[in-house]
């Protein structure tokens, strides 16, 4: 942490991203403060926190809006203040266009191949052509200086960095990709391709989470627009500035904050248990995301209707409790899901319920960092089965909130995760077959196994920390400054 904030000593660092990190809602009992269900606010808040700066994010709570004047730039953490969160205020017009059309109903399926049509339409597009440009605006006015880091985060931003370096062209511009980049043909049936690109390669640095997403859009920039490329490096050319494309591995902080102030893992158990109304020795699985068609949430119900079908001995001794919260519910498929969600966990409680016993119980509502790690803590096991997922931190954060060393997780193949969590019980989430007989597996595990798995699973995500996610970025944006100012000179 400390390495962090000397990197930047003397620079400027400020944040860009759609989310918020902390959101003011006003309810019956005041105004209260939300942490919202994001694995890009879980990876860079504690990074913010500790180089200082700037955050700049889309105001998304009821508080904000009535109350523009206090809540439009914020010193935050509230308690312990360290950096200022600056919102850009969004009519319901630029939301539908930029964030529920061109992001979420375009971008996001197209990326993430979870085989949803991604809609594309002109009009939401130049939604979110003008949204990128009042996100520049609110850039420029906050920097001090004509040569800040700006650390521009997801597909909501993507035409973001050429906007800034249009007006800024001495800043060093890292921008960060927190969802897959889908291989070069998928991405071609995009009608902004061209632009898109030319907007990404307006960075100084451009990060994914694998090599292999790198690579994609390697091949997308050969393929799409007139550029030169640099296999060696991974660096492109284009319109006489280079960019380099990097593989950046997100994680989560360690030990996360959340943990401290956690009770024993025995309480945990107990406590949980008795909440959701279980037995004590009630063997207990848990699955915590966004109510999103591309965490694979449909399929892993499937798989437990495939283990107690398999494996009747389960029936009365296991239930699997999944947190789900809603997301981008203004979007059609993503109420359908969880209508289909509903009725698919009512199916199997019918079918393989008894009296007092359903097998899974669905938590729908968003649940605070220290409830999910409680969850995390009283859990045998945890099931992350993205049909396609950049990284996923509820992964690495099941692992980190496991300081007993117990525990299994059963890990989707294609969520770049499982290539740092190779002992994980990985699994392809389409094969409800196999997924069963990984339940199974999870749940006959000798100890002695799990904590083996698990030691070698936290020795990872100790080491492969945020702050090393954020480091090395930022060391390599801190070199490129370097090499910048003696041209200078020179
Ligand atoms: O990491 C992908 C991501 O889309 C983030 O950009 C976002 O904060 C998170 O998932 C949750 O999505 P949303 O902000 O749309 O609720």
């Amino acid at each position: 942490r400390a390495a962090l904030s000397n990197e930047l000593s003397g620079s400027e660092v400020i944040v860009v991203s759609n989310r918020e990190p902390y959101i003011h809602n006003r309810t019956d009992n005041g105004i209260t403060l939300q942490i919202p269900a994001s694995g890009l606010v879980a990876a860079l808040e504690p990074i913010t926190r500790a180089c200082g700066g700037t955050w700049v994010a889309h105001g998304s709570g009821t508080a904000d809006r009535e109350t523009v004047d206090t809540y439009d730039r914020v010193a935050v953490p509230p308690g312990h203040p360290s950096y200022t969160l600056r919102r850009v205020w969004l009519t319901e017009e630029e939301q539908d266009g930029y964030y529920y059309g061109a992001a979420n109903e375009g971008l996001w399926p197209l990326c993430h191949i979870a085989f949803v049509r991604p809609v594309f339409r002109e009009t939401d597009w130049r939604m979110y052509r003008a949204v990128n440009a009042k996100f520049a605006d609110a850039v420029v006015a906050e920097a001090k200086r004509e040569d800040p880091v700006v650390l521009v985060q997801d597909y909501h931003f993507a035409l973001l960095p050429r906007m800034i370096r249009e007006r800024l062209p001495r800043a060093t511009i890292v921008t960060f990709w927190h969802i897959p980049w889908p291989n070069a043909e998928t991405f071609g049936i995009c009608p902004w391709r061209e632009e898109i690109i030319d907007g990404l390669l307006g960075s100084s640095i451009l990060g994914f989470h694998t090599q292999a997403h790198c690579n994609h859009f390697l091949e997308a920039v050969d393929a799409y627009v007139e550029s030169r490329i640099d296999r060696e490096r991974d660096a492109v050319t284009y319109g006489g500035e280079e960019t380099l494309i990097r593989p950046y591995p997100i994680s989560i902080e360690w030990p996360p904050a959340a943990l401290a102030g956690q009770k024993s893992v025995e309480e945990c158990r107990a406590a949980v248990r008795q909440r959701l109304g279980l037995p004590p020795e009630m063997r207990l699985g848990v699955g915590i995301e966004r109510f999103d068609y591309t965490k694979g949430i449909i399929d892993r119900m499937k798989a437990i209707d495939t283990l107690l079908t398999d494996y009747p001995e389960w029936k009365g001794h296991f239930v699997f409790a999944q947190v789900a919260a809603p997301t981008r519910s203004k979007l059609a498929n993503y109420r359908q899901l969880q209508e289909e969600a509903e009725a698919l966990a009512r199916d199997i409680n019918v079918r393989h319920g008894t009296e007092g016993y359903e097998p899974i119980k669905l938590l729908v509502r968003h649940h605070e960092p220290d409830e999910v790690f409680e969850l995390f803590r009283a859990a045998d096991l945890c099931v992350v089965s993205s049909l396609h997922d950049g990284m996923n931190l509820v992964a690495k954060e099941f692992v980190a909130a496991r300081d007993d060393e117990a525990g299994v997780l059963i890990l989707s193949a294609f969520a770049g995760a499982s290539r740092e969590l190779a002992e994980a019980l990985i699994v392809n989430p389409y094969n409800a077959h196999a997924m069963g007989e990984a339940f199974n597996r999870a749940l006959t595990m000798p100890l002695g196994e799990q904590r083996e798995r698990m030691r070698l699973m936290r020795d990872q995500v100790r080491e492969r920390n945020v702050y090393r996610w954020a480091g090395q970025m930022l060391l390599a944006a801190s070199r490129l400054r370097k090499r910048q100012r003696i041209r200078r000179v020179i």
